[in-house]
């Protein structure tokens, strides 16, 4: 397929639903080979099947972004399909009730929730990075990597503490990153989705969903699809002198 990532190689994490699942098939469609990785293996083949069914290739890949040994097999396994890497969408996360009751304040929250909250949002990113750019300096030619941070990436939010802890960890991963390989040509940014329609915010949003979006000028969510668009664009070679950035996507969240 023809397209802004044409003949480009690009793993996608947390590829087997929501905001990932849509990026690794824009990504197909703008001409990349994805590498489709997801803690739910069978749920990222269901992407490679939505991926080759539109004429794209792609191949599934099973692995935990916890684990050091599982993200460096995503690597491996990657470079084994499809040569290198040159693109790469570190996605995979959980929301607080994931690791905990929600509406929980800081006080509330156990180490357990804390530290897991960290280890898929926080560390599991800098693991990704850690492999991923050393693929990319070992091949040459530069790279560019989108990590998803979050509006909770700049801002604070009530009863997410561990969330938002984490999602600024990435903004200043992304940052220290950007600076260390601009030399070596690789590009480090982060998208800052707000409320996006995903399995992810589905309960909080049968919740809340009114008071959550009184808060958005554009009084809707997002749909996975509108970060897709924007995360296919920041890893092609039209982003050439976009790093260390934070892109916001929000309707207009951040901004009121
Ligand atoms: N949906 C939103 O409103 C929103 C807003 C801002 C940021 N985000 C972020 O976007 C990213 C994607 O979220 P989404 O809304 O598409 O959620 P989602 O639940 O639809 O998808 C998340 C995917 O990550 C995978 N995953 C979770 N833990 C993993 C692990 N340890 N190893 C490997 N894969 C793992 C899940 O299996 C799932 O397929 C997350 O980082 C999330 O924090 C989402």
């Amino acid at each position: 397929m023809t397209g802004i990532l044409e003949g480009k190689v690009a793993l996608v994490t947390g590829g087997a639903s929501g905001i990932g699942r849509a990026t690794a098939v824009v990504m197909a469609r703008e001409g990349a080979l994805v590498a489709v990785t997801d803690r739910a293996e069978a749920d990222a083949a269901e992407t490679v099947g939505l991926i080759n069914a539109a004429g794209g290739q792609a191949i599934a890949i099973g692995g935990d972004v916890t684990r050091e040994s599982d993200v460096a097999a995503m690597v491996a396994r990657t470079v084994a399909g499809f040569g290198r890497i040159d693109c790469a969408f570190n996605n995979a996360g959980i929301a607080g009730r994931a690791v905990g009751p929600p509406g929980q304040r800081t006080h509330e929250l156990s180490q357990a929730a804390f530290d897991r909250m960290l280890a898929v949002n926080l560390t599991g990113v800098f693991l990704c990075l850690k492999y991923e750019i050393t693929q990319m300096l070992s091949q040459g030619g530069g790279g560019a990597i989108v990590n998803t941070a979050s509006i909770a990436g700049l801002i604070g939010l009530a009863t997410s503490a561990h969330y938002v802890a984490a999602k600024h960890g990435v903004v200043g991963l992304t940052k220290s990153a950007a600076i260390e390989y601009a030399q070596d040509g690789i590009r480090v940014n982060c998208v800052n989705p707000g409320y996006v329609a995903t399995p992810m915010t589905k309960e909080t949003i049968e919740e809340r969903g009114e008071e959550i979006l009184a808060k958005v000028p554009m009084r809707r969510m997002g749909v996975p699809g509108e970060i897709a668009e924007a995360v296919a664009w920041m890893c092609s070679d039209k982003a050439s002198f976009m790093t260390g950035a934070s892109h916001v996507i929000d309707g207009g969240y951040h901004a009121a």
